[in-house]
């Protein structure tokens, strides 16, 4: 998987850096070559000639060395994929914000392949807003962030922010090039997120999906090289890159969104949770408390889903949600049939760690055939997974 594949080790300042050694051993055994920048602060930790000797190559510091000037975009074209490791809460904090001090950060800056980022500091610092800012920044920027373990860290004391295994941060980077190819230019719409329907200007009848879900298939889509189109609701949550994103709010919005998308796609997973009544007018001013009761008359939305599967082909295939807190089996059953979909993935709120804003889920596919799939409580990017499986086994 790795074999021949160009890596650029950058390697920061923290004790973690002595791990850099161990990384470039297992990479080059893997067949893969390494060229290494340090950051200056990364030599008090490692000697720059331990890793030019275990890498073969010359290692990179300064921009500048003597008259001669490195040359940081050709070592971000010449790479496979960069990974930053350890990445100490200064480099982070510099990269999240552009700060271009330092050899490392004109390579990050100026590098066209994918970054891998495995942070490395004491748990204080890991957990400080500042800190976690940034981490979200670098992932919004589509890095590709490796979580921190929790053990023993260099103040002596026990908690989060140590540097994964090299072991692991190997097969992370293994797996990301494991990319299948079974969804290869598949055009694929998935619906995510919540509605807002909005009773006058300052409110609104909204629910608590994050998109989460839908956010996990997306990825997953892409992993497997489909042409994923998002139309997602409002959410705060970090959306994925290499994905057409399509902002809505209301359900009639998401409605002509996916309705104008539809004829070219391949696959159509419904994983929002659209609100099915809207306000029948939507008050021009803030309505004002007068009464101690107060209704707001509410019409249907039009079911997308449902819409959806009067419209498809027999080339198309339709996967819906079903959100259920009781008689779950004959509840998604019905929605199955009802909306003509092919297939229903149902998830109960009865299952702990299942359902809106968990990262963890827990569902039952059915399909048109009769089949049932069951599967255990896993993490949102898992169950993407196994949604997936189940709809290419048909
Ligand atoms: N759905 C939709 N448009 C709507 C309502 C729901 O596309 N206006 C889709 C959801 O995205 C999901 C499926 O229909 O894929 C089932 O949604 P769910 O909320 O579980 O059920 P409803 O059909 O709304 O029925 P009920 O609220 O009675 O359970």
């Amino acid at each position: 998987m790795l074999k021949q594949k160009k890596i650029l080790l950058a390697v920061s300042g923290s004790i973690a850096a002595y791990k850099a050694a161990t990384l470039i051993r297992l990479y080059v055994k893997e067949g893969a070559e390494v060229k290494v920048i340090m950051t200056n602060a990364a030599e008090n930790f490692i000697p720059a000639l331990t890793l030019a000797t275990l890498s073969k190559n010359k290692v990179f510091v300064n921009l500048f060395e003597g008259d001669t000037w490195s040359n940081h975009v050709m070592l971000g074209r010449w790479a496979d994929f960069m990974l930053v490791a350890p990445a100490s809460c200064n480099t982070i904090a510099k990269m999240a914000n552009g700060i271009c001090d330092n050899l490392l950060q004109a390579v990050y800056l100026s590098a066209t392949c994918p970054i891998f980022v495995a942070p490395a500091m004491d748990e204080d610092m890991w957990v400080h807003a500042a800190t976690q800012r940034n981490i979200l920044k670098l992932n919004e920027y589509g890095n590709i962030i490796i979580p921190v373990n929790s053990g023993e860290l260099a103040s002596g004391l026990i908690g989060q922010g140590r540097m994964a295994e090299p072991e692991d941060i190997v097969k992370m980077t293994k797996d990301f090039f494991k990319i299948k190819d079974d969804l290869l230019n598949k055009k694929i719409l998935i619906s995510a997120g919540p509605t807002y329907e909005q009773i006058d200007p300052v409110r609104f009848i909204g629910n608590n999906s994050t998109g989460k879900m839908g956010i996990a298939l997306a990825n997953e889509c892409v992993k497997r090289g489909a042409l994923v189109t998002l139309v997602l609701g409002p959410t705060t949550e970090i959306t994925p890159n290499n994905v057409n994103i399509i902002r809505v709010k209301s359900a009639e919005e998401m409605l002509n969104a996916c309705i104008l998308n539809f004829n070219e796609i391949d696959i159509a997973i419904m994983s929002a949770a659209v609100a099915d009544y809207t306000p029948n007018t939507v008050a021009t001013h803030k309505i004002k408390k007068k009464e101690d009761f107060f209704s707001i008359e509410l019409k249907k939305t039009e079911d997308i889903l449902k819409h959806l599967g009067g419209i498809k082909t027999s080339e198309q295939t339709l996967v819906g949600f079903a959100l259920e807190t009781q008689n779950e089996e004959e509840n998604a059953l019905k929605k199955l049939k009802n909306k003509n979909a092919d297939f229903i993935v149902l998830n109960s709120l009865q299952d702990a760690g299942a359902g809106f804003g968990h990262n963890t889920n827990k569902i039952t596919i059915f399909g048109k055939d009769g089949s049932i799939n069951y599967f255990d409580l896993k993490t949102k990017e898992k169950i993407a997974t196994d949604i997936i499986n189940t709809i290419l086994k048909k």
